[in-house]
């Protein structure tokens, strides 16, 4: 007789499993839990003879794979809605860049700050996404850009998983931007990366991947090529901020070093599109940062469909492109802005985004065997998720390590 953990009875449940259609969708349906895992998830009628040490009838309730937001920049100090206004006046992002404003101010800010200040400061953002059913974030380093600043925000980082209980995945974006150290000389500056800072993490294991933005106002492609060779040599899997002002062969980029993905690719061609097909990257739809920056060249979503690129979605948090902490907002507006659909949007920030972190063989639906971060609705349909804005749905969030 099977012994579980805790078992959930009366739901109605959307899977989002890979070879199951639409939404994966079980009604009155039951789901047992063991270690931390799924132990058995199926109709309740075929439920098979067990005992749990606890038992929860969710009354109807809808149960979702808790949700991924796999790409933020949410350790940061200060905050730039003053370059918001400027931008709004008609200045553009470049030419703040090229201001010494951008990235560098937020740079300067987050140097300025303690690892206290910057972690105060960061987990009311993680919170938010917990609040709204988020029980995995990826956060991104790229605001100190110096060997010891880079370090603070990754300890930050590890930190805010410790204190919140959610899962944090951490990603090393010292190529961000070139740092004013190393104005014109930005070769000596992936020289610095690639010869200190990145052993360095990789030693202390601070980093779960490698990140870099390539763009005229960052890194140009040979640049980002011999950082990711570098993570590659040590073992660390790469990931790039690709085509999202201008077509920089980004996506070509990250398909050659076999990225998990590539993201923004408002600008990515088609061959772009090819080379990620083929190499399996994921495409990581970035709407807040679109719609912050008042873009209108879309990514190329009809492409990605037609060559089966996986699609996710995520926030994008921080101060300077995507000044926003919900991932629900994300998906909203990846459905307007974007026209993908909120089954899309769903599992653009469930099954997709954990193939985005590399963590798909333990969660992003609900399948026997994978990690028990589940979110309880209060919906009538999980296209609800999609549909409705800035409006609390979580009835609750069980974390498989609190089971
Ligand atoms: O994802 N594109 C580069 N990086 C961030 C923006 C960073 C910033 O402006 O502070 C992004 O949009
Ligand atoms: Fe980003």
């Amino acid at each position: 007789m099977a012994q579980w953990d805790l078992l959930l009875t009366d739901a109605r449940v959307a899977t989002l499993a890979a070879d199951a259609p639409d939404y994966g969708e079980i009604s009155e349906a039951a789901l047992a839990i063991s270690d931390g895992s799924i132990a058995w998830i199926g109709p309740q009628a075929d439920l098979p003879t067990g005992s749990a040490a606890s038992t929860r009838s969710v009354a109807g309730q809808w149960l979702t794979p808790a949700l991924i937001d796999c790409h933020t920049h949410l350790v940061f100090g200060g905050d730039r809605a003053q370059e918001f206004e400027q931008r709004l006046q008609g200045v553009s992002y470049e030419e703040i860049a090229n201001a010494g404003g951008g990235i560098l101010s937020t740079v300067r800010a987050t140097r300025a700050a303690s690892a206290d200040e910057l972690f105060d400061a960061a987990l009311p953002r993680v919170q938010a996404l917990l609040a709204e059913g988020v029980a995995t974030v990826e956060i991104k380093s790229g605001y100190g850009l110096d060997v010891e600043n880079e370090l603070k925000m990754l300890e930050v980082a590890r930190r805010l998983g410790e204190s919140s209980g959610m899962t944090i995945r951490t990603t090393l974006l010292a190529a961000h931007t070139v740092p004013p150290e190393f104005e014109h000389q930005a070769d000596k500056y992936i020289d610095l990366i690639c010869g200190e800072l990145l052993p360095d993490v990789a030693e202390r294991k601070l980093a779960d991947a490698v990140d870099a933005y390539c763009e005229t106002i960052a890194f140009s492609a040979p640049q980002v090529a011999r950082l990711f060779r570098t993570a590659v040599d040590l073992g660390l899997p790469v990931k790039l901020h690709a085509d999202q002002l201008s077509d920089g062969g980004g996506a070509e980029l990250a398909a050659h070093f076999n990225a998990l993905s590539a993201d923004h690719l408002e600008y990515t061609s088609s061959t772009g599109v090819n080379a990620m097909a083929k190499a399996g990257a994921v495409a990581v739809l970035l709407p807040g940062a679109y719609l912050t920056l008042g873009e209108t060249q879309r990514p190329p979503v009809d492409a990605l469909r037609e060559r089966k690129v996986p699609i996710a979605v995520a926030s994008d948090c921080n101060p300077g492109t995507s000044p926003t902490c919900s991932l629900r907002n994300a998906m909203m507006l990846a459905s307007r802005l974007f026209a993908l659909t909120p089954l899309e949007c769903l599992a653009g920030t469930t099954r997709e985004a954990a193939l985005a972190l590399g963590l798909a063989d333990d969660r992003g639906t609900l399948e026997v065997g994978k990690r028990a971060d589940i979110a309880i609705w209060n919906i009538g349909h999980p296209r609800e998720l999609t549909y409705w804005m800035g409006t609390p749905q979580l009835a609750d969030l069980l974390l498989a390590d609190t089971i």
